[in-house]
């Protein structure tokens, strides 16, 4: 089906809100936008700063264009050239968080469809908020530092001036030098290394796929690279990157599925455009799950369970292939076309593998994490389509909101038009027509329609359609969804019953349990049983104890089921509050590290802030920033 994805203003559906445009940005993006950019740093080990320079072509939009307005943030700007001429420039004031707008004066001004390239030198400096350098002391080996960036939502202005907004895509290729014999990565195409001598090498790399500046992405290290098991006739492989120690493990568990996953996805959306897909497995501090930098996704180390029970942290990075990566957001506003997309994705990608019940089984778990987060969250950002305020951080309005929300709406959509057999060819559909471009949740909204509207069973479907509760669903508030979706309960049903008995032992009486309770249990269904748990009162101490006597879950190697157990056992009292101290100081994720911080700062403060500053250097600056916020205190950034 030909859909323009100009639709939505030139058929009047709707008027474009204010909303659409990104307010997280500095940058004069509606005017002139960014189309390439070369990248040329050196990493200095040393200083702890990337130096070089960067180069943006740029094509303007409209007419009478006479200034370039580019986001930066902490950078060292030593001198900006437009058309190899060199130009004044000016910085303005710094912007909390924002960073400061870095303003080009061009030599002439611009008629629509004209380009310029524009050439900035420079440096980052130790406030970058996008790079982690770690000390040796904080690798595997102990024996090399250790570089790592994480750009979104706008921290990529901290390592390269740029428009730093995900509704401008470029292409980019970047030449980055190191010393020390260390390897470096990038989002793209590896094209080439060159010797320069004395363990130092320059590392070539190009992305021809436009992508938003945020998932431009650098890591650097002593690093190895093995390829996974991959298929015949494709014209992409999946490998990872580890450190040497980390190899064998990170190996073992993603070879077989990597590569069937992103044939499975391309099987539900369109092929693979990115060529490489690969995981690089970071060490500790890395403050996410997975982060889906374009040909290359960064992965917390504590995925490689052993069991593979987090295979679905790969699926869901894979996923972004095609929402957000390939479909964007024109802006934090519409964050959950992102998340929502690529998280319904990844539990279809999981039905291929493990059956329809492991999905119904992923959402009733999200459920709970939906419902926790609402909880707490200012009512602002219980809204799917989030209203930012000018320059307010997307980090803020960062929870479960916009994943299970999201996934949960287009559940309910695949129900409400006649299940997966409507819902596949739809997707594809929305897919093939925006896939490459940045929308807004109008955009797919109007598409959605005019897709259904042209359906051999349109008349019906529409009516469906007409009878959702939109308003509700993209700017509702409150506790929980605004439709009571219900996933079937096969696998659950045991943990619910588990939890509800020891909810009933709480005066102590556990005489009734074993260890072989929890034996047939999937690492979800104890989380499931835990979450359970966790709804009912406060359970006593004493009972704590003994369910982790029996269990054993202070010593899990599996983190999704470690914090679970320490938000009940920090909830029952100060008891747990060690240990739930010692286990949080090397869980960089911020899944994990927040909530657990959170409590511990409810029970025991003292001990949350001791634990925190002792241990604030092993955190990458966003989830310092972060937990700090949470805990009250204030540490060097
Ligand atoms: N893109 C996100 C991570 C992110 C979001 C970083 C917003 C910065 C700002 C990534 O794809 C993600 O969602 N990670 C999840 C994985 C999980 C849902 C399987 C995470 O880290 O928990
Ligand atoms: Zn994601």
């Amino acid at each position: 089906m030909s859909f323009s994805p100009h639709f939505t203003k030139s058929s009047g559906g709707s008027s474009p809100s204010p909303f659409d445009r990104d307010l997280a940005t500095l940058a004069n993006y509606t005017e002139v936008v960014t189309r390439n950019i070369k990248i040329d740093w050196e990493v200095d080990w040393d200083q702890k700063i990337l130096s070089g320079n960067v180069e943006l072509g740029l094509e303007a939009k409209k007419d009478g264009v006479d200034q370039v307005i580019l986001d930066s943030s902490y950078l060292d700007l030593k001198s900006v050239q437009v058309e190899a001429q060199d130009v004044e420039y000016s910085l303005g004031d710094r912007i909390d968080v924002m960073g400061q707008a870095l303003k080009i004066k061009l030599p002439k001004s611009m008629s629509k469809g004209e380009n310029v390239t524009i050439k900035i030198t420079y440096s980052t400096t130790t406030s970058c908020t996008a790079l982690g350098w770690l000390e040796p002391s904080q690798t595997k080996s102990g024996k090399h530092p250790y570089l790592y960036s994480q750009a979104q939502a706008i921290h990529a202005r901290s390592m390269l001036p740029c428009q730093d907004t995900p509704a401008v895509k470029a292409t980019y290729q970047a030449k980055v030098r190191s010393g020390r014999g260390l390897e470096v990565l990038l989002s793209g195409q590896r094209k080439g290394v060159n010797d320069l001598g004395d363990g130092k090498r320059e590392f070539v790399y190009e992305q021809p796929v436009g992508i938003p500046s945020y998932l431009i992405a650098i890591a650097a290290g002593e690093l190895n690279h093995k390829s996974f098991d991959n298929l015949e006739g494709r014209n992409w492989s999946t490998g990872c990157w580890t450190e040497p120690l980390l190899m064998d493990k990170a190996y073992k568990e993603f070879r077989e599925d990597t590569a069937n996953f992103v044939k499975t996805a391309e099987d539900l959306t369109s092929s693979y455009k990115f060529g490489t897909y690969d995981i690089l497995f970071l060490p500790e501090s890395f403050p996410y799950g997975g982060m889906e930098n374009s040909c290359l996704t960064f992965a917390t180390p504590t995925i490689i369970a052993g069991d593979k029970s987090q295979v679905d942290v790969v699926a869901h990075e894979i996923s972004h292939s095609w929402f957000g990566n390939g479909i964007g957001c024109a802006s934090w506003c519409h964050f959950w076309l992102n998340e929502g997309w690529t998280t319904y994705l990844e539990r279809l990608i999981m039905r291929e593998t493990h059956g329809e019940l492991d999905r119904q089984l992923s959402y009733t778990v999200g459920r709970r994490g939906l419902v926790g987060d609402l909880e707490r969250l200012n009512p602002r950002f219980q809204k799917l389509v989030i209203e930012y305020k000018e320059h307010e951080d997307p980090d803020e309005g960062y929870s479960q909101v916009p994943y299970e929300k999201g996934a949960n709406f287009l559940l309910h959509l695949e129900r409400t038009l006649g299940g997966l057999d409507n819902f596949i060819p739809y997707m594809k559909d929305y897919v093939r027509t925006f896939e490459g471009t940045s929308i807004t949740t109008d955009q797919w909204r109007e598409h959605l329609f005019h897709y259904f509207k042209q359906h051999k069973d349109g008349e019906e479907l529409t009516r469906r359609l007409g009878k959702v509760d939109w308003d509700e669903w993209l700017h509702g508030t409150g506790p929980d969804l605004c439709v009571d979706i219900q996933y079937d309960d096969t696998l659950s049903k045991a943990c619910y019953e588990l939890a509800a008995r020891w909810d009933k032992a709480r005066d102590g009486d556990v005489s009734g349990f074993k260890e072989a309770d929890v034996k047939d249990f999937s690492s979800t269904q104890t989380v499931v049983f835990l979450d359970k748990l966790e709804t009912y009162d406060t359970l006593p101490a004493k009972v704590v104890a003994s369910l982790d006597k029996l269990y054993g879950f202070g010593f899990t190697g599996n983190a999704e089921i470690g914090l679970r157990f320490y938000e009940v056992a920090l909830k029952s009292g100060p008891e747990y509050a060690k240990s739930a101290a010692a286990w949080v100081i090397n869980k960089g994720r911020m899944k994990f590290c927040r909530p657990i911080f959170r409590l511990l700062n409810e029970q025991t403060p003292e001990l949350a802030k001791k634990t925190f500053l002792e241990h604030a250097n092993f955190f990458h600056p966003i989830a310092r920033k972060m937990i700090a916020k949470d805990l009250g205190v204030k540490v060097d950034a």
